[in-house]
């Protein structure tokens, strides 16, 4: 299912046609008010339902984090445009590098934007790498391929050769099977196979999460390193806030199919500002605390009914009059992010203190 939209155009509008920015000024990638709702026996799973948010320059990494269920892949899943027959809703906008994704239409999409530009290691990827084909061979598939940007056998494996040793491995695991690799090897091929045509972002989902905790550390300097050089600009798909800040600028904090919370990485965690995303932090365990880790209260809501007003009311210590019937607004904050909460609005809580119903509770 393509984007309701002029899909019809022959050829992609350029990054400058599209917006008329000049390129060092244009974020990397922007998304605005993004919606992938499925049909699920007969209701509507509203799995992104209004996301927006910007990627500002190459080298940064976004974390996308949340509970199960939050909408985390599907929201990769509308990026790649890998779409189920059960897509019931898409539509929303996506810029890449100023580039209106939404006017192309699926043909013009796979061709020049999936793997291309946009390239994805998918949640639990590394246990389906083809058991019968050498690792080289897979990594190189797409560089033998007819079309724009094929290379000739030799050309291909000296490029398999030099993204393995890119991505930390010996040039010779190229003529190894999967089941010789061990699990952090195969991730690292599988990163590699999602390099393989240099794309602009890289979406990682869940990529540490079956691995044991001294692999995943190996994995997370990697993709440090591939921040940093070449400046791979990355959206970091976690439930995991801790990892995520160890490696993002900016955190993205996904609640029952919306972001309720935006902003540099850091302030959203020495100072979140929603009550979801602290007790997010608080049900971490840390080395040095004093204090136990909390778990979470409730239950993540059912997406083909999600609460009403704010999504996360059921379950909120801070929860005030407006909460339970009011969708609240993605309040900007001075740093350029957002949190989706009514206790950023003054004249709420000023009108719930004057009626004696002050916000309760404590998400602290
Ligand atoms: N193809 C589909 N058809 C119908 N519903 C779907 C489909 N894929 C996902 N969903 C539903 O959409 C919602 C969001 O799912 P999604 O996989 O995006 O969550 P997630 O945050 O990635 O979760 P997890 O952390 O468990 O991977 C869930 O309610 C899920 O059941
Ligand atoms: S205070 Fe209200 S708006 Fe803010 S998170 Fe809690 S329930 Fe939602
Ligand atoms: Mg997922």
């Amino acid at each position: 299912m393509s984007f309701p939209a002029p899909a019809a155009r022959a050829t992609a509008p350029s990054a400058a046609e599209a917006t008329g920015m000049p390129a060092e000024a244009r974020p990397l990638l922007e998304v605005r008010d993004l919606h992938l709702h499925y049909r699920s026996a007969g209701r509507t799973v509203r799995a992104v339902d209004g996301v927006s948010f910007t990627l500002d320059r190459r080298g940064e990494a976004i974390g996308v984090v949340g509970e199960s269920g939050s909408g985390k892949t599907s929201l990769a899943t509308a990026l790649m445009r890998l779409l189920p027959k059960s897509v019931a809703r898409f539509d929303g906008q996506i810029l890449l590098d100023g580039l209106d994704l939404t006017a192309l239409s699926d043909e013009q999409y796979r061709r020049q934007v999936r793997w291309r530009r946009i390239a994805m290691v998918f949640q639990g990827a590394m246990n389906v790498l083809n058991p019968v084909l050498k690792v080289g061979t897979q990594i190189a598939e797409p560089l033998l391929l007819d079309g724009e940007g094929k290379l000739d056998k030799a050309a291909a494996r000296a490029k398999v050769g030099s993204l393995l040793e890119r991505v930390g491995l010996p040039r010779d695991i190229a003529g190894r099977y999967p089941h010789e690799l061990s699990g952090g090897q195969k991730q690292r091929v599988v990163i590699a196979t999602a390099l393989v045509q240099d794309p602009d972002l890289l979406i990682l989902d869940e990529p540490t999460s079956a691995l044991d905790v001294s692999i995943q550390a190996q994995i997370m300097n990697l993709l440090k390193d591939l921040k940093e050089d070449p400046g791979i600009s990355m959206l970091f798909i976690t439930h995991d806030i801790g990892l995520a800040s160890d490696l993002c600028d900016t955190i993205a904090v996904a609640y029952a199919g919306e972001h309720v919370e935006f902003g540099p990485a850091e302030r959203v965690l020495l100072e979140p500002q929603h009550p979801y995303t602290r007790l997010l932090l608080r049900s971490l365990p840390r080395l040095h605390a004093t204090e136990r880790p909390r778990p979470m209260p409730g239950e993540p809501p059912d997406l083909t009914a999600p609460p009403s007003g704010c999504r996360f009311h059921p379950r909120c210590p801070s929860c005030f009059a407006p909460c339970p019937t009011e969708h609240p607004s993605a309040f900007v904050l001075p740093d350029g992010g957002h949190s989706r909460c009514w206790l950023l609005d003054a004249d709420k809580v000023a009108a719930s203190r004057a009626s004696g119903a002050a916000p309760g509770g404590d998400a602290g």
